[in-house]
C-alpha cells in the first residue's frame, strides 16, 4: 500500500473541474485519505517546488500555484505514485496523451490541471507541507 499527493491547481479549479478529476482517481481504485480547498502561500509553494527553485520557470510557477484556491488530496493504494502519474499524463499538456488529464484539459506546460508525487521521497517532502498527520484518516 503506498501513498501520494495529488493538488488539483488552480486553473483545475477554475475551470470547475474539481469533480471531474477526483471521479478519475476514484475510478481507479485509489482510496481518499485526506482532501482540502486552500490557498497555497508563498512560501509553502517555494518549499513544494524547491527541487526546481533555479529554473528558469521556477517563479511563473510560484505565481501560478499561489493565484487562487487548489485542492490538496493524499490518496492511498497500491502503486498509487505510478498510477496517478499515468492518470495525470505528461507533463506538457499538449504531448500528454488523450485521456489522460492533460491530455484531456491542458494545452501547454504551464498551466497543466495536476501535480502528482513522482516517488516515495518526494511523496514524504511534499505531503508535509500541505497536511497535518493528524488530518490523514485510517479507515
Ligand atoms: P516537473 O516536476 O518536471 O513535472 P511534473 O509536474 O510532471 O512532475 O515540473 C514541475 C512543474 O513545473 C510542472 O508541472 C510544470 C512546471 N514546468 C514549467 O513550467 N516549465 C518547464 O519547462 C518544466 C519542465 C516544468
Amino acid at each position: 500500500m503506498e501513498r501520494t499527493l495529488v493538488l488539483i491547481k488552480p486553473d483545475g479549479v477554475k475551470r470547475h473541474l474539481i469533480g471531474n478529476i477526483i471521479e478519475r482517481f476514484e475510478n481507479k481504485g485509489l482510496k481518499i485519505v485526506s482532501l482540502k480547498l486552500m490557498k497555497v502561500s508563498d512560501d509553502k509553494a517555494r518549499q513544494h517546488y524547491s527541487v526546481h527553485s533555479m529554473k528558469p520557470f521556477f517563479e511563473g510557477l510560484v505565481s501560478y500555484l499561489t493565484s487562487g484556491p487548489i485542492v490538496a488530496l493524499i490518496l492511498e493504494g497500491d502503486n498509487a505514485i505510478i498510477s496517478c502519474r499515468n492518470l495525470a499524463g505528461a507533463t506538457d499538456g499538449s504531448a500528454a496523451a488523450a485521456g489522460t488529464i492533460r491530455g484531456d484539459f491542458s494545452l501547454n506546460i504551464e498551466e497543466n490541471i495536476v501535480h502528482a508525487s513522482d516517488s516515495p521521497e518526494s511523496f514524504n517532502h511534499e505531503y508535509k507541507i500541505f497536511f497535518n498527520e493528524n488530518e490523514i484518516m485510517d479507515y
